[in-house]
């Protein structure tokens, strides 16, 4: 089958997947980190057969739906692509990917990624900040049953600082603090110039809402 095509039926695949997904890891954020990959990934000349790939397949099974297991993304990914008769090489690369590109805590280092595996990172953590972040953080919660925000529970900087992966798995936070654990700090961690660029706006955006909704509060 030719490239197009395989992509084509993959999208295809994680559209009836993940149609209607309540969390904000439903189909149109695949659609929109695809797009985000390529237009990055022609800035970068990136292998985009394989970035595109490993966009559209990133969440097909997100570890935090998953009990913390991160090895069942990339399982789903491998067998759909072999699957499709996708070449051994490139199941590795777009696994390889898959695997290394969530946010696991600040206090984590950053996992080991390919140039691909760094445009598709860059176009995930656009798609988290700005006002599409902001939507998505709180439809997270919602779907997780979390308050919008509590200040009794609310070490919005200082101790919630440099989490580990259990800590930052296990906090119970509130999508306030959650921009103080991983949204604002995603600026900062773009590994592409193009996707710190675009980053920028979103990201003064963000800060613009929080100070609103201190002040309101
Ligand atoms: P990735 O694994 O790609 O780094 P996630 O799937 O963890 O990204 O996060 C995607 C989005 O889901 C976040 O940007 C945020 O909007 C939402 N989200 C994830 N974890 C939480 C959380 N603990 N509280 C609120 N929102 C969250
Ligand atoms: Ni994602």
């Amino acid at each position: 089958m030719k490239q197009a095509a395989l992509i084509t039926q993959t999208a295809d695949y994680v559209r009836a997947q993940l149609t209607g997904e309540g969390s904000g890891h439903d189909w149109w954020h695949i659609y929109r980190v695809w797009r985000h990959t390529i237009t990055i990934g022609r800035v970068e000349g990136v292998d985009l057969f394989v970035a595109q790939l490993a966009a559209l397949l990133h969440d097909i099974a997100d570890w935090k739906f998953h009990s913390g297991d991160d090895s069942v993304g990339p399982r789903l990914a491998a067998e759909w692509l072999s699957g499709l008769g996708v070449e051994a090489a490139s199941i590795e690369q777009v696994c390889a990917i898959i695997a290394g590109l969530s946010f696991k805590g600040e206090g984590e280092p950053p996992q080991p990624l390919s140039r691909e595996g760094q445009v598709v990172q860059a176009a995930d953590r656009l798609d988290a900040i700005g006002a599409i972040g902001i939507a998505r953080v709180f439809a997270y919660s919602g779907h997780a049953g979390t308050p919008i925000y509590d200040p009794d529970c609310a070490p919005v900087c200082g101790p919630v600082r440099g989490m580990t992966a259990e800590q930052y798995q296990a906090y119970p936070s509130t999508p306030i603090n959650h921009f103080y654990e991983k949204l604002l700090l995603l600026k900062d961690r773009m590994n592409t110039a193009a996707g710190r660029q675009m980053a920028e706006e979103r990201h003064c955006y963000m800060e613009g809402f929080l100070a609103q909704f201190a002040r309101e509060w």
